[in-house]
């Protein structure tokens, strides 16, 4: 382990969740089965396993949204930005933000932030030798605190643009815990020309059955329910910053590598903004 890593501890003063509670199931978790990792458990396995059946293309959209990951990444590296802030990074699985990100550019600065312990534990395992990356407990809900944490502030030069990525994340906020409000702070903390890549769960394809899906979560024992959100709610998130093209579109739609189905099921938004 480099030196210093280990003077992080994985909570600050902040009540941030620290065990690792297995018996319920937890949206990193969840999403590792999803992707054929290996850190989930039993709950996580039979929720994952009764949302697919529920909800045709689901597990599609999951890998949709890691290919987004890296067109975003791609993208931010290519409009000059060098460090990223990758909030609800989940479970390390292949080509993560640093991965991708060094393949472009020399010495990009990557921090990963979750909420959740298993996170921090096998990020820091996996990044012990990634160079310019550091791992922090964080919540999305406590933007500030995650801007003002040292490993955050020793690594990222907030003078400078940077990309904040939030895949999969604000669909854990609710309403009344207000994400219009988190955006503008995170858009206030960002210089200029950085970048926000966000994708975010909807029922706007096919209302009636996100809607039992979501009903199936509620009746689960979950860390968190997801609260998907219709496009209007999702633009409403970007205010105040200039949305690339093309737009908020189905997340396999934002700048397909390869030419895409477009009447192919979604359950994601996605887009890419720019701070004016
Ligand atoms: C659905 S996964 C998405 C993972 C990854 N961003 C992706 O798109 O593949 C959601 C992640 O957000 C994390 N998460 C949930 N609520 C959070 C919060 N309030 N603050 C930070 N992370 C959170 C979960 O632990 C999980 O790792």
């Amino acid at each position: 382990m480099p030196p210093g890593r280990e003077r992080t501890p994985v909570t600050d003063e902040h009540p941030l969740p620290t065990k690792l509670n297995t018996n319920i199931a937890h949206p990193a978790r969840l999403y590792d089965y999803w992707l054929g990792g290996k850190d989930n458990f039993a709950a996580d396995r039979e929720l994952g396993e009764k949302i697919l059946a529920a909800q045709p293309g689901s597990l599609e959209s999951v890998r949709a949204n890691r290919e987004f990951l890296k067109r975003a990444v791609r993208h931010a590296a290519a409009a000059g930005i060098r460090q990223f802030i990758d909030i609800g990074s989940g479970l390390p699985t292949v080509e993560n933000t640093h991965e991708i990100a060094q393949r472009c550019l020399a010495e990009p600065r990557v921090v990963y932030v979750d909420i959740d312990p298993i996170v921090i534990l096998h990020g820091r395992a996996l990044l012990a030798d990634a160079g310019s990356t550091v791992v922090v407990q964080g919540d999305v809900r406590r933007p500030e605190r995650i801007f003002k944490h040292p490993d955050v502030r020793q690594l990222i030069d907030f003078d400078q643009p940077v990309a904040v990525l939030l895949l999969g994340v604000l669909h854990y906020v609710a309403e009344e815990q207000d994400p219009q409000g988190i955006m503008s702070r995170i858009r206030d903390a960002i210089a200029p020309g950085s970048h926000v890549i966000l994708s975010h769960l909807t029922g706007d394809d096919d209302p009636r059955t996100m809607e039992g899906s979501i009903n199936i979560v509620k009746r689960t024992p979950v860390s968190a329910v997801s609260l998907p959100r219709t496009y209007d709610q999702v633009e409403r998130l970007f205010e105040k910053l200039d949305i690339l093209d093309p737009g908020i579109v189905p997340v396999h739609q934002w700048r397909p590598d390869r030419p895409v189905s477009m009447d192919r099921r979604f359950w994601l938004w996605a887009g890419v903004a720019r701070k004016p």
